[in-house]
């Protein structure tokens, strides 16, 4: 039973993953200030997220056990930033993937909060040290990566600065978990995080079979979403290396020297462009022409489907 939770979240531009963020510490309980710099981005965002809270209540989908009104009555925009850190216990950044833009950002907050805030960052690549480093209050940074969409994709990669304490990473952890996300810690910091280095292993090798003509770019795809992908969901590369023989060991004395022959086979890494890209292009355009009209539909489709399948995997883990 969600409960209204003591302490403010605070989150630092009301764009896609900021208004995403939100709904998601609300459904917590967590009283939320959305901060932007223009009021009229706040008064869009405050309205896109009251829509999409009623809709998804209205479909069963909302997250948390409290109402969309109850929720909605936790988030309130602020353009005021001093005003909106004031008895922070948590600040999420989530403005646009600019290293200029969110050093000057955290130079602000390290101005603005005391001791015992976390200040955390949604970058999708900018590692901690070129973030954090020099602030005054490095030890209460850390990256909370989130993937897109955060409210029916749950995983939150969280990577630390060199100096960030312990403490943020568990309160971090723990916060995440609150709320209904899937964090994961990394011990240190590394180029693409671990998402991302898994998914350009996948879309590098993507890439050539398609390019190489191998298979047709659209084929190649209905090997991920209904192949790999369908066990995927549910289970990581390692345990199905674990379930696909009689377990790990027996996975690798099975497999090592094919697989090892086949990764000695992988072609350079791409450079996505030329007449591969042209190829590619062209096929998933057929799909879905590049206009946003085709685009915005075909991502209504996927997030829906997205939503099936969080509903699914609920009703599954609570069997
Ligand atoms: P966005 O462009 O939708 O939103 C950025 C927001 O920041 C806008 O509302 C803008 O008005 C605001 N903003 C600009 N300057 C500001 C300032 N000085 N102070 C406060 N707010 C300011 O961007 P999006 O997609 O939400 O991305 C935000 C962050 O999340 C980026 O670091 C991105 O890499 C990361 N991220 C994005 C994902 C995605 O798929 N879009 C997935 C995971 C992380």
């Amino acid at each position: 039973m969600t409960t209204i939770q003591e302490g403010q979240v605070v989150i630092v531009g009301s764009g896609l993953i900021g208004c995403s963020w939100a709904m998601v510490f609300a459904s917590g309980g967590y009283q939320v200030k959305l901060y932007d710099i223009v009021q009229e981005q706040v008064t869009k965002a405050l309205e896109k997220i009251r829509k999409q809270m009623k809709e998804l209540e209205e479909i069963g989908m909302l997250k948390g056990t409290l109402k969309a009104e109850q929720q909605l009555s936790l988030i309130s925009g602020c353009t005021d930033l001093k005003a909106a850190v004031e008895g922070a216990m948590y600040i999420q950044e989530c403005t646009p993937e600019n290293l200029e833009l969110k050093k000057k950002i955290f130079g602000q907050l390290d101005l603005l909060v005391g001791n015992n805030v976390i200040l955390s960052s949604s970058t999708s690549c900018l590692l901690p040290t070129k973030l954090f480093t020099g602030l005054k209050h490095v030890k209460q940074c850390i990256v909370a990566h989130p993937v897109n969409p955060p409210y029916y994709v749950p995983l939150v990669e969280l990577v630390p600065h060199p100096e960030t304490d312990p403490c943020t990473l568990e309160r971090t952890y723990a916060l995440m978990k609150k709320i209904g996300q899937s964090p994961v810690k990394l011990t240190k910091e590394i180029d693409g995080f671990v998402l991302n280095r898994l998914q350009y292993a996948i879309i590098s090798e993507a890439w050539r079979l398609a390019g190489d003509g191998i298979i047709s770019p659209v084929d190649l795809d209905l090997v991920m979403s209904d192949g790999l992908g369908m066990r995927y969901a549910f289970m990581g590369p390692l345990e199905t290396m674990h379930l696909n023989a009689e377990g790990l060991r027996n996975y690798c004395k099975r497999y090592r020297e094919g697989i090892v022959r086949v990764l000695k086979s992988f072609g350079p890494i791409p450079d996505f462009a030329g007449a591969t890209e042209d190829k590619i292009y062209a096929a998933m355009c057929k799909e879905t022409p590049d206009d946003a009209e085709h685009l915005n539909a075909r991502r209504q489709w996927r997030d829906n489907c997205l939503v099936h399948l969080a509903k699914l995997k609920k009703e599954i883990k609570s069997e």
